[in-house]
């Protein structure tokens, strides 16, 4: 199990070795693990002058699975565009072929009152988001800034999907609603934009191979407005890369702390990136107060999606749901009355109910 790890910037270094942490029990009972590091982001540009640089490149080829924290940080706002952490992560993501994201929100009941919603729309929630993740405005080309005809500047990008980028994430959509609870919704924006009305039709060409599954579409703006109206409504959701950003942040927000979430990154071979859903934090970084959970939560979903272990990923999430059941909250989920603890110390009580 070879696992390359990229800490990344801000709070990335702190959550990960928290994550590290949990894996490192594994090991010592004989998981055949190797962890390769590298750098990616900012800490990377500091080091090689690129936020993908080839060392990490090699070894992000090479490995069966990476372990990301974060990256991005105020202090390299300003470089030129392609040399900005955020690069480094669309840049991995394309040379590693990761087109499917999984980002799931789970409300664990122990923090049904950190969610900005009513207990009663969000106890129990549980949905997935699968984002395509290498497609769409974010890739498609011509894309820039320009003067115009008229001499006027423009900013202008590409909104597109071939044929063969929907069916391949349908079917991961699909495959996953079967194991979970056959129910199916496609975002779009047919109304408006044709990308997305392509994107529908071969959706439902695909659920032909999947008759058990209900599949439903709804327009973006209408799942966003459902997300927060009605969120239960919803088991698995798939669509692009542009809604996906947008609507997964969304979804997170509906647990109350996006502190809490995994995501997974998959190719067509189960190769996979796992990281946290946040982001790196710059204002708390260094204080050894993030949450490490959505990154061990990652190392779970890896050992799940990656490497075919559920009862090691199970073990890691119950571990999770244990220390949350005793109360232990780092400060993004304190509530009065609860064992406030700082991320070294969650990481402490993660391990010990491992
Ligand atoms: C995410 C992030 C990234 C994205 C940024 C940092 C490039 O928002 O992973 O959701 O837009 O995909
Ligand atoms: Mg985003």
């Amino acid at each position: 199990m070879k696992i390359a790890v990229l800490a990344g910037d801000g709070i990335g270094p702190e959550i990960i070795a928290q994550a590290l942490r949990v894996l490192e029990v594994l090991k010592e009972e004989g998981m055949p693990m190797q962890f390769v590091h590298a750098p990616l982001g900012g800490q990377a540009y500091d080091q090689y002058g690129h936020p993908y640089p080839e060392f990490t490149q090699k070894i992000c080829r090479d490995a069966d699975a990476v372990l990301l924290g974060a990256v991005g940080g105020p202090q390299y706002d300003n470089l030129d565009r392609p040399l900005r952490p955020e690069r480094g992560l669309l840049a991995i993501r394309k040379d590693l072929g990761l087109f499917a994201n999984l980002r799931p929100a789970v409300l664990y009941p122990e923090l049904a009152n950190a969610s900005t919603l009513k207990p009663e729309v969000v106890s129990g929630l549980d949905i997935m988001i699968v984002r395509e993740l290498t497609g769409d405005v974010y890739f498609g080309q011509p894309r820039g800034m320009r003067t115009n005809e008229h001499g006027e500047r423009e900013g202008f990008n590409t909104m597109v999907y071939a044929e063969s980028e929907v069916r391949r994430i349908a079917h991961v959509a699909f495959d996953i609603a079967m194991k979970r609870g056959k129910k199916l919704c496609s975002v779009d924006k047919a109304n408006v934009l044709e990308t997305t009305e392509f994107w529908k039709e071969i959706v439902i060409d695909v659920a032909k191979e999947y008759p058990e599954v209900e599949l439903n579409h709804m327009y973006v703006d209408n799942a966003a407005m459902q997300l927060i109206r009605n969120p239960k409504q919803f088991d698995v959701m798939v669509t692009g890369n542009i809604f996906g950003d947008i609507l997964s942040d969304e979804a997170s927000m509906l647990t109350g702390s996006i502190g809490m979430l995994a995501s997974a990154s998959l190719n067509e071979t189960k190769k996979g990136l796992y990281e946290p859903s946040h982001g790196s934090a710059p204002d708390i970084a260094g204080k050894n107060l993030a949450n490490p959970i959505a990154t061990v939560l990652s190392t779970a979903m890896m050992l799940r999606y990656t490497f075919d272990n559920e009862a090691a990923a199970a073990r890691i999430e119950n571990a999770v749901k244990k220390v949350l059941a005793a109360g232990y909250r780092t400060g993004d989920i304190f509530e009065a009355g609860m064992r406030r603890v700082s991320c070294s110390e969650m990481g402490d009580q993660i391990v010990a109910a491992m």
